[in-house]
């Protein structure tokens, strides 16, 4: 056994928090929207976050890579915090990758074009380089072959793929994936549900929120559940829906699971 020689960087990455929530809040106007937040994420840690609708899952997901501004507390993303310093927003938008409930391609633009913008623009990726990476993840999508067609020509479910891969061109450390199949035809769910876990199998940090409660059991490290802008309970997924505490947990499980 080695374990007194220097540690690798891999594992000493593994030992720190990749997201580091604490105790942020944030109002919109008025309304208190996330009170009190608290959460550490490890890298390759797969979280999935529940809750009923309201509750402040997607404004809390969105806090992480600045799509909105918290006002009390701490976010800081692989050592940096989140502050109103632009520069600092643009690294962590270009460590964390996000897909929503809604693929927002853009319809005039091939499937391909779609994936290569944002390295070509944003990053100023060579184009015919962007493209090769394209084509890279449209395969792990499976859907190389839809490369050339435009958006209106696909499914829902082969275009929220065609979003996870968009995402995964820019080679984000962590991707939030906000009800990514929510929108989706029953039968088109499997196939994107799929696509996130052989990312997951990869070993991509991931925040998920979704009702996939299949997905949730077999997928995640940690279920959390909120309510009224709070981190009500969070456990292993195997005590989270064999045995749930709070009467607010037990009450929404009940409602989803029959
Ligand atoms: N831009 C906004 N301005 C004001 N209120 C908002 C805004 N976005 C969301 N809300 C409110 O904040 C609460 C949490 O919303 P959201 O984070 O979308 O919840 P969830 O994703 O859990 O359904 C809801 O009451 C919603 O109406
Ligand atoms: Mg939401």
């Amino acid at each position: 056994m080695n374990n007194t020689g220097p540690k690798t960087n891999a594992q000493q990455a593994s030992e720190e928090p990749i997201i580091r929530i604490s105790e942020m809040h944030k109002w919109y106007g008025e309304f208190h929207v996330l009170k009190n937040i608290s959460l550490d994420v490890m890298p390759k840690e797969r979280i999935v976050v529940c809750g009923p609708s309201g509750s402040g899952k997607s404004t809390m997901i969105r806090c992480i890579n600045r799509l909105e501004e918290h006002q009390r507390g701490k976010i800081i993303v692989d050592g940096i915090e989140l502050t109103n310093n632009l520069k600092n927003i643009e690294k962590i938008r270009e460590e964390v990758g996000m897909v929503f409930q809604h693929f927002n391609l853009f319809p005039h633009l091939t499937i391909l074009e779609n994936l290569s913008l944002g390295p070509v623009w944003v990053r100023k990726v060579p184009k015919k380089e962007a493209e090769e990476t394209a084509m890279y993840y449209l395969e792990k999508v499976h859907i190389a072959e839809q490369a050339h067609k435009y958006p209106g020509q696909l499914s829902g479910g082969q275009q929220q793929r065609v979003a996870v891969a968009r995402s995964l061109c820019m080679k984000p450390r962590v991707m939030l994936f906000d009800e990514p199949t929510s929108a989706l035809d029953p039968e088109m769910v499997k196939e994107v549900l799929d696509v996130m876990i052989s990312l997951a199998q990869e070993g991509m940090t991931m925040i998920v929120v979704t009702h996939e409660m299949g997905f949730a059991k077999s997928v995640a490290h940690r279920v959390l559940f909120m309510d009224a802008g709070q981190i009500v309970e969070q456990n292993a997924p195997d005590e989270f829906f064999s045995n749930p505490q709070n009467e607010r947990t037990q009450l929404f499980l009940s409602q989803i699971l029959h």
